[in-house]
């Protein structure tokens, strides 16, 4: 069975996307992990970085994408047109050797598609609710992984609960400063109150810090901040500010991860890093 990690943060910009792509392609490259990557943001960063433009295009054209699972929750059964084992993108990334990396690709339409989810088709017995939809359209190929990554949008939306409906933990990437970190309590609560609700645990697996710069006495005062945070844990691992970094954003074909996010081979260290401390947690916490 899948472990399934949703990645969140209301705040926008603090490499949430970054590091949902990045941990994905260092566990199916370097750890040999079966891995799928569904990106829930209608920005489609996490999608246009593992497949390119055009190729997007293509599919998005096709209706080849989570935007239309979600336009057919208003359809009933027999209209609907998602197909998942055909949206689904297979052994995806730029890097030749990152052979079991798949993607559940996004779409821009989802911006609209979000806010009017609650007229959704319920069923004859009213059972099917809105944030059950992404749960009812993948759990035949959860088997399939070792990991299931969700990058969710800098929102507490109705898509961004599907996400979480189906995750057994979150990671809350965040830059080590004032604002970054300000909404992270309550992104906590919200997601123990839904947890409740939906009588199914979600863990907080652990607070990334990104962009981290070693000079600055502000990110020294909030990772110590952080370290004192009872409810979720820090990782050990933090990802320095890295000017270059934004150029692993674009889908080029390279060799490998560490060309890819290389640069005197930082950051490709820290995502082998990265992934070792997340599988310990993983293990830990789901026994996987
Ligand atoms: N360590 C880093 N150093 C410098 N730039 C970085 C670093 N990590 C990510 N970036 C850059 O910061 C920008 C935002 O990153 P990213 O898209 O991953 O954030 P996000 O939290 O997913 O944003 P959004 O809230 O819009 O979804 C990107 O241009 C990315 O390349
Ligand atoms: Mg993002």
């Amino acid at each position: 069975m899948a472990k399934i990690i949703a990645t969140i943060n209301l705040k926008g910009g603090v490499a949430k996307t970054t590091t949902t792509v990045g941990l994905a392609e260092t566990l199916a490259c370097e750890f040999d992990k079966r891995v799928l990557v569904i990106d829930l943001d209608p920005q489609t960063n996490a999608t246009t970085m593992l497949i390119q433009e055009e190729k997007w295009r293509e599919l998005n054209n096709k209706e080849l994408t989570t935007a239309r699972l979600f336009k057919d929750s208003k359809l009933a059964m027999n209209e609907r047109k998602f197909d998942l084992r055909n949206t689904i993108q297979y052994g995806v990334s730029s890097i030749d050797k990152v052979k079991k990396l798949d993607l559940l690709p996004s779409s821009l339409e989802l911006i609209e598609i979000q806010d009017n989810l609650t007229s959704i088709y319920r069923g004859r017995f009213n059972a099917i609710t809105p944030v059950d939809i992404l749960k009812r359209a993948i759990n035949e190929v959860v088997d399939n992984y070792d990991y299931i990554l969700i990058d969710c949008p800098p929102n507490l939306g109705t898509i961004t609960l599907n996400g979480l409906r189906i995750s057994d933990g979150y990671i809350i990437p965040t830059i080590p400063d004032v604002l970054s970190t300000y909404g992270i309590p309550q992104v906590v609560k919200w997601i123990s109150e839904f947890s409740s609700e939906i009588d199914k645990e979600i863990k907080p697996i652990g607070i990334v810090i990104t962009k981290y710069s070693s000079n600055s006495s502000v990110h020294k005062t909030t990772i110590k901040e952080l370290e004192l945070e009872r409810d979720v844990k820090l990782f050990k691992t933090k990802f320095i500010q890295c000017n270059d970094l934004a150029k692993a954003a674009e889908y080029t074909e390279v060799n490998t991860l560490a060309k890819k996010w290389g640069y005197g081979e930082k950051h490709y260290d820290l995502f082998i890093e990265f992934a070792k401390e997340f599988m310990g947690v993983c293990n830990d916490e789901f026994g996987v």
